[in-house]
């Protein structure tokens, strides 16, 4: 019943439902496209909906509106709010600008007002490329880890880096990735780039969420320990369902699950809660958003 009423509603306002890889099942399931926040962005470029009803978190949500600022985006809960984007504010930035005179790549996991003081932005799956892209020096803002991550490959720049992180990937541990391999001794180890330096260590391969899903389509291997946020494991299973993917399970983004069916229809009914940003914020935001979809992916 739900579904059949989120769909006419969809079709009578011409929407779109763009989901992030770590929504809750019965968002993946009516969501038209799933992807990790790269692949989301793009889409949100060449929709031709009218409405885009983004469920996922606030910064993801904000750059699909930055890009199509003439459409509509409906966020279907607002208090969606990703802890790692709050740690980091555009006054900060400016300060960290100034003292060294570096280009400022951000994470595209910051709020509007931080991008529109950033040169580039980029994602997990195109942060070592958008850096080595750069000129000179950059302060890598917010997260420390996809930081140290950009480190390892890139050894001929200077990069400052911000002390923000992702609660749920900071909670998973070497730990408990080891007791899986005891556990499921064939299984390739895949991480997100936000996780730990420990975990990043002792990885097979480290990708984007995106990046994992065709890592594992591609490989001969059975078996993967997924080093992210559990909800990636459905969307792995459902489109390979001859494979088998272990979660970390605890590594949870409450966030994440705020966004509910329920919500999403109600959010179309209503055309509310809508994403607005000022005309001179989005002017100013889009131009690092559109330099990194220029750039593209890496993995
Ligand atoms: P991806 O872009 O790899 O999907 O990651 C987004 C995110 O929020 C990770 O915590
Ligand atoms: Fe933010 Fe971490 Fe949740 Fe991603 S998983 S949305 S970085 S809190």
């Amino acid at each position: 019943m739900a579904v059949e009423k989120l769909e006419k509603l969809k079709k009578e306002r011409n929407a779109i439902i763009l989901a992030h890889n770590y929504q809750r099942p019965e968002i993946q399931d009516v969501a038209d496209f799933v992807g990790d926040s790269l692949a989301l962005a793009m889409k949100a470029k060449e929709t031709d909906a009218d409405v885009i009803i983004f469920c996922g978190v606030d910064f993801m949500a904000e750059s699909a509106k930055i890009i199509n600022p003439d459409k509509v985006v409906l966020f279907p809960d607002a208090t969606a709010k990703c802890p790692m984007a709050a740690m980091v504010d555009a006054e900060g930035v400016v300060k960290l600008k100034e003292k060294y005179g570096y280009d400022v790549v951000s994470y595209v996991n910051t709020s509007a007002a931080v991008k529109a003081v950033s040169d580039i932005c980029c994602t997990s799956a195109n942060a070592v490329k958008v850096v080595e892209s750069m000129p000179n020096g950059v302060i890598f803002v917010p997260d420390e880890n996809l930081g140290l991550y950009v480190k390892r490959f890139v050894k001929d720049k200077d990069i400052i880096l911000w002390p923000g992180f992702c609660p749920t990937h900071l909670g998973i541990t070497k730990k408990d990735v080891l007791e899986l391999k005891k556990k499921h001794p064939n299984a390739i180890i895949l991480a997100h780039p936000e996780c730990h330096p420990d975990v990043i260590d002792i990885a097979d391969k480290i990708a984007s969420t995106e990046g994992m899903v065709r890592y594992a389509k591609e490989s001969d291997a059975k078996e993967f320990i997924v080093a992210t946020e559990k909800g990636l494991c459905y969307r792995m299973k459902k489109e390979m369902p001859d494979k088998e993917f272990y979660p970390i399970e605890n590594a949870v983004c409450p966030t994440m699950k705020k966004i509910t069916l329920e919500k999403v229809i109600r959010s179309l009914e209503k055309m509310e809660p809508e994403i607005k940003l000022s005309e001179e914020i989005i002017e100013k935001a889009r131009k690092p958003l559109e330099r990194m979809l220029k750039v593209g992916r890496s993995s």
